[in-house]
C-alpha cells in the first residue's frame, strides 16, 4: 500500500467526549479542537445537536462551535437527530452533519426513541434541505455486528440502511460497532453485503474499542477497500444508550499503525500525542 492515502475522521471531540459524566468546560473542548486542527485531519466532529435531555455532556455544542479557531481545509461536523437538531447545527455554522440511524431495532429505540423506518422517515428533510444548500450529510449505521440489546446483527439488515442512507444522498456511510464486539471475521461478512449496496470508497469504519479488536477490525476493512476510519484521540468514548460501550479506536494508535503498514494519513505523529493527552485529561478530569 505504499502510498496509499487513509483518511482518519477525528470524532473525540463528539463521540469522545459524550459520554463523559463530568460536565466538561466549553473553553477545554475549544482547545482539544484546535490542537486537533493543527493535526492534519480535513474531518473532525466536535458537536452534537441532540436533546440534552439524553445528552447532556453535548449541550454547549453551538459554544464550541463559536468558541473554535477554524483552519483552512477543515470541516467542522455535528450530529444532528432531527430537523430541530439539523437547524441549530445551521445556525451554528456547522461545515456538515452526520445523520445516525442503527442496524438494529432495539438499540435505535434505546438511541433516538424510534424504530429504524420512523428514523429515516426523519432524515429525509434533513437531506431535501442539504441538498439545495450543497451541504454535505454524513449518514451512521450503529450495530453493524451486535447491539446491546437484540444481539447478532445480520449483514442483510446492515446493508439495508446503509443503502437507504445513501440513496436518500448521504455522501458517505459510517458503519459502527458501537460496542465493540466486532470481530475480523463478523466485520468482514457485513462488509462484504454493504460493499453490494454502496460502493467501497463511500464507505467507512467506525469502530469501538471494547473487545480489543478494533485495530484487526481496520485491517480486515482495508483488505476489503475501506480507506476511511472514524477515531478518538486517546481512545475516549462511548455511548450513553449502549451499555458496556468503551472507547473508540485511538487515534493515535490507527495512525502509527497505518503508518507502519506504508499508508499515508497526513497527520502529524507530535500534534496527535498532544491532542491525546489533552484528551485523557478531559476523561480523568
Ligand atoms: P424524544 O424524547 O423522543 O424527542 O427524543 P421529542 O421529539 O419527543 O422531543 C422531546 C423534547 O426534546 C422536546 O423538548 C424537544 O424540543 C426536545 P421539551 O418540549 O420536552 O422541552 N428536542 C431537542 N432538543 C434539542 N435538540 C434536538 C431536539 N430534538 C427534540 N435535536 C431524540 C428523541 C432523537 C431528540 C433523542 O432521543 C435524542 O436526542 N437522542 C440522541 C442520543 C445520542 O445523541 N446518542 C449518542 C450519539 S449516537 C452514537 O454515539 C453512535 C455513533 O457514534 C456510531 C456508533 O458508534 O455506532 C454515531
Ligand atoms: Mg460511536
Amino acid at each position: 500500500p505504499m502510498g496509499d492515502r487513509v483518511e482518519i475522521f477525528e470524532v473525540g471531540p463528539r463521540d469522545g467526549l459524550q459520554n463523559e459524566a463530568r460536565e466538561i468546560p466549553v473553553a477545554d473542548k475549544v482547545d482539544l479542537v484546535d490542537c486537533l486542527s493543527r493535526a492534519g485531519f480535513a474531518r473532525i466532529e466536535c458537536a452534537a445537536f441532540v436533546s440534552p435531555k439524553w445528552v447532556p455532556q453535548m449541550a454547549g455544542s453551538a459554544e464550541v462551535l463559536d468558541g473554535i479557531t477554524r483552519a483552512t481545509g477543515v470541516r467542522y461536523a455535528a450530529l444532528v437527530p432531527n430537523m430541530k437538531g439539523y437547524e441549530a447545527a445551521l445556525a451554528a455554522g456547522a461545515d456538515e452533519v452526520a445523520v445516525f440511524a442503527s442496524a438494529s431495532e432495539g438499540f435505535s429505540k434505546a438511541n433516538i426513541n424510534a424504530t429504524i423506518e420512523e428514523s429515516l422517515e426523519r432524515f429525509l428533510p434533513i437531506l431535501e434541505d442539504a441538498r439545495h444548500r450543497d451541504m454535505p450529510v454524513r449518514g451512521y449505521v450503529s450495530c453493524v455486528t451486535d447491539c446491546p440489546y437484540d444481539g447478532a446483527v445480520a449483514p442483510e439488515a446492515v446493508a439495508k440502511v446503509a443503502d437507504r442512507l445513501f440513496a436518500m444522498g448521504c455522501y458517505e456511510i459510517s458503519l459502527g460497532d458501537t460496542i465493540g464486539k466486532a470481530t475480523p471475521d463478523s466485520i468482514a461478512r457485513m462488509l462484504l453485503k454493504v460493499r453490494d449496496v454502496v460502493p467501497v470508497g463511500r464507505l467507512a469504519g467506525h469502530y469501538h474499542d471494547t473487545g480489543g479488536h478494533a485495530v484487526e477490525n481496520i485491517d480486515a476493512s482495508l483488505s476489503l477497500g475501506l480507506r476511511v476510519f472514524d477515531a478518538a484521540a486517546g481512545g475516549l468514548g462511548g455511548c450513553p444508550y449502549a451499555p458496556g460501550a468503551a472507547g473508540n479506536v485511538a487515534t493515535e494508535v490507527v495512525a502509527a499503525h497505518l503508518e507502519r503498514l506504508g499508508y499515508e494519513t497526513g497527520l502529524d505523529a507530535e500534534v496527535l500525542a498532544e491532542a491525546a493527552s489533552m484528551a485523557r485529561a478531559l476523561r480523568d478530569g
